[in-house]
């Protein structure tokens, strides 16, 4: 290609890649899979490789991070990044009110609107042209850093503002935005989780995991980390008008290609932002990121702005605070939960209190090295917080409050469940039970064992799980399938009914494929997806029991650790010792499989909605045993999407997509007849 090819390919290239960016991180509403996403940025890499004089800032390619920096260089702001005035309850917002209509008459008849306060980091950001050309922290208000390298990373960010001629929205000459950074829920909760799985810092909140990585010197560190952002105020604009109210500018934002909430609204009075408060506080628990408040904005700009500033507030704005999420308690005690793979994590048993309507009494640790680095002592005062969906967390102590009568508390030399000797494995920070039948070990693997995505046994969940342990009805889960009704019957509320179902559900287990059986047998590493690998390249549980590593590294998507752990895991003596079990009582399923050269082989399929008889994973199973493929987001490449009731967004991605749908019904009769 030469070089004039080259530039135009690389354009179009960046274009599509924007647009693709631009679905799947500010409208949710990508129209390509992440394969082919990955495609057009690896043919973009490589054209600029080749070509780097046709590398520019904006470049896609150029989120990833660059060099690592000395230190950050002081950023001057346009105009001061100014904070808010808060207010705790309805009252206070009268107040509010009622100072500003003192001010100014008009205030009487203003109109506002609401957005959530997000709980994350300023960011100013500025474009010449419509190109980002810096990104700045707030500072101290009026000089930030300057943390462009960092925020080119962010994927909601956009390089470039788009030119929408039909909109008739040109990016203005100068355009310097306000935003605020943030590091969404869930992948908070993933980060800390992996942090304390490797002995790593854990974050005490979402807020200073936000902070921690945009203030990276190494902004390929940042690149490496989900944080979003939405926007919500214009500080500074040239070449264009700046609109007249809030609501124009939210709007004129987005149409720019900016992400902006889409829990922002318009009121007509006080009287209903507190109503929209009043909402805002209950959808607060399925926020995506950390809100701690709602934002009451006049929307008239330019009357806002005329009532001037207190400080650092501005009058014509206001932060009604959610009720705190953070309150202290009592540390009684520190229980310690074994794993079904043996490792220890310690919890909090609190002194029962209430934080935003919700008692709590337990809350995580995360594990032995985050109690040493707090120096967390048993009677401590410690703060705790409960974020959205994520299970309550101690922060850490509150060390003024000590009486001296506190204890330390070190990490337990034996296992609490079966009172064997802990170890620290090498290179590791979690300490194990390394006690095969440690019997909290045997009651996690039997849960995993039962549950929904294994063998499927209805009825038996972990209260039945514990109490066949605790009477030693059961050793492993080879002894399931030889469980009689009369010693049942001597558990506590059990009856010939309950116990007869129960052991018909597990007899009905023994029908389970083998992909459900891989799965259910709980080897490091091994899910649902490997599972499925395992079972269509080798067809029967003795071909897998007798496979080497170097067998294993053959199949597709199975890496060193995974193959390790499998040899490792069918080399152990008691796991031998449950598979003679499961073949005694029949439950080694080969002849239902048929792996390579089944009827749906070569086709892919996404499941989605509730189909009437087939649970999601039984409609997986059914058909991975016919050896086609399942994956979880619909692509170009899918072959067929099955549709059950309530679909969700892969529906309109199929029919966006033209490919072609089954009900259940219609699944049956692809198997059979391309079976037939
Ligand atoms: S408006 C003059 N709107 O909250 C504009 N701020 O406690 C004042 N924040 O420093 C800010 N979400 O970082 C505004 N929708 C939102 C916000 C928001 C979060 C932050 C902002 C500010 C802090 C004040």
């Amino acid at each position: 290609m030469d070089a004039k090819r080259a530039a135009a390919r690389i354009s179009q290239l960046r274009e599509e890649i924007n647009f693709h960016n631009h679905r799947y991180h500010v409208l949710d509403s990508p129209v390509i899979s992440d394969g082919e996403y990955d495609q057009l940025l690896t043919e973009l890499r490589a054209l600029e490789a080749e070509y780097p004089q046709l590398v520019t800032p904006d470049s896609p390619t150029r989120r990833v991070g660059g060099a690592p920096v000395e230190r950050f260089s002081r950023v001057e702001h346009p105009a001061p990044i100014l904070s808010l005035s808060n207010a705790f309850n309805a009252d206070g917002v009268r107040a509010w009110e009622e100072r500003l209509r003192k001010l100014e008459p008009r205030v009487a008849e203003a109109t506002y609107v609401v957005e959530p306060k997000i709980d994350g980091l300023t960011v100013v950001l500025h474009y010449e042209q419509g190109l980002f050309v810096l990104g700045a922290t707030r500072g101290d208000g009026q000089v930030g850093e300057d943390v462009t390298a960092n925020l080119r990373t962010l994927r909601s960010l956009p390089l470039r503002l788009p030119v929408d001629p039909r909109a008739g929205h040109t990016a203005p000459r100068r355009l310097v935005v306000r935003g605020e950074a943030f590091y969404p829920l869930a992948e908070f909760e993933a980060l800390n989780a992996r942090q304390a799985a490797a002995g790593e810092k854990v974050f005490v909140n979402p807020r200073n995991a936000a902070s921690g990585a945009l203030r990276q010197l190494d902004s390929r560190l940042t690149a490496a980390r989900p944080l979003d952002l939405l926007c919500y105020a214009i500080v500074a604009i040239e070449g264009a008008a700046a609109p007249a109210t809030q609501w124009q500018t939210l709007t004129y934002l987005r149409e720019l290609g900016f992400p902006v909430s889409d829990r922002a609204a318009r009121c007509a009075n006080v009287e209903e932002a507190l109503q929209a408060y009043t909402r805002a506080a209950v959808e607060r628990e399925a926020l995506p990121f950390e809100a701690d408040g709602l934002v009451i904005k006049l929307d008239d700009l330019a009357l806002a702005s005329s009532l001037g500033v207190v400080g650092k507030d501005p009058r014509g704005a206001i932060a009604y605070k959610f009720p705190a999420r953070e309150v202290s308690t009592r540390l009684n005690d520190i229980g310690v939960n074994v794993g079904r793979t043996g490792v220890l994590t310690p919890y909090a048993i609190l002194e029962p209190v209430e934080v935003g309507g919700v008692t709590v009494s337990k809350a995580t640790l995360h594990n032995f090295d985050f109690i040493a680095e707090r120096d967390i002592r048993l009677g401590d005062r410690v703060m705790i917080k409960r974020a959205g969906d994520v299970i309550p967390y101690v922060i850490g102590p509150i060390i003024d409050a000590r009486t001296g009568d506190e204890r330390r508390c070190r990490p337990p030399r034996t296992c609490p469940s079966c009172g064997e000797a802990v170890e620290q494995l090498e290179g590791e920070v979690a300490y194990y039970c390394v006690n095969a039948s440690c019997p909290a070990q045997l009651i996690r693997n039997l849960e995993h064992f039962a549950s929904r995505g294994a063998m499927d046994i209805e009825g038996l969940g972990i209260r039945i799980v514990e109490q066949l342990v605790a009477a030693k009805l059961v050793r492993d889960v080879g002894d399931l399938y030889c469980l009689r009704a009369e010693p049942l019957l001597t558990l506590e509320g059990f009856a010939e009914k309950k116990a007869q179902k129960l052991i018909e559900a597990i007899g009905a287990s023994r029908r389970q494929p083998l992909v459900r059986l891989i799965g259910a047998l709980g080897i490091r590493g091994v899910g649902e997806v490997v599972a499925a690998d395992l079972a269509a390249h080798f067809g029967t549980l003795d071909r897998l029991r007798s496979a080497t590593e170097d067998d294993l590294l053959h199949v597709a998507g199975i890496g060193p650790a995974i193959a390790e752990a499998v040899v490792d895991w069918f080399a152990r003596r008691p796991n031998r010792r449950v598979l003679e079990k499961l073949k005694k009582a029949g439950v080694w399923p080969t002849a239902e499989v048929r792996a390579a050269g089944g009827p749906l082989e070569g086709l892919t399929f996404v499941v989605t909605g509730t189909l009437p008889s087939l649970s999601r994973e039984a409609a997986k199973a059914l058909i991975v045993e016919n050896a086609g493929k399942v994956t979880d987001s619909v692509s170009k490449s899918t072959s067929y999407v099955v549709v059950g009731e309530a679909p969700g967004s892969k529906l309109e991605k199929a029919k966006s997509l033209g490919i072609p749908t089954l009900d259940e019904a219609g699944l049956r009769t692809l198997v059979r007849r391309a079976g037939g």
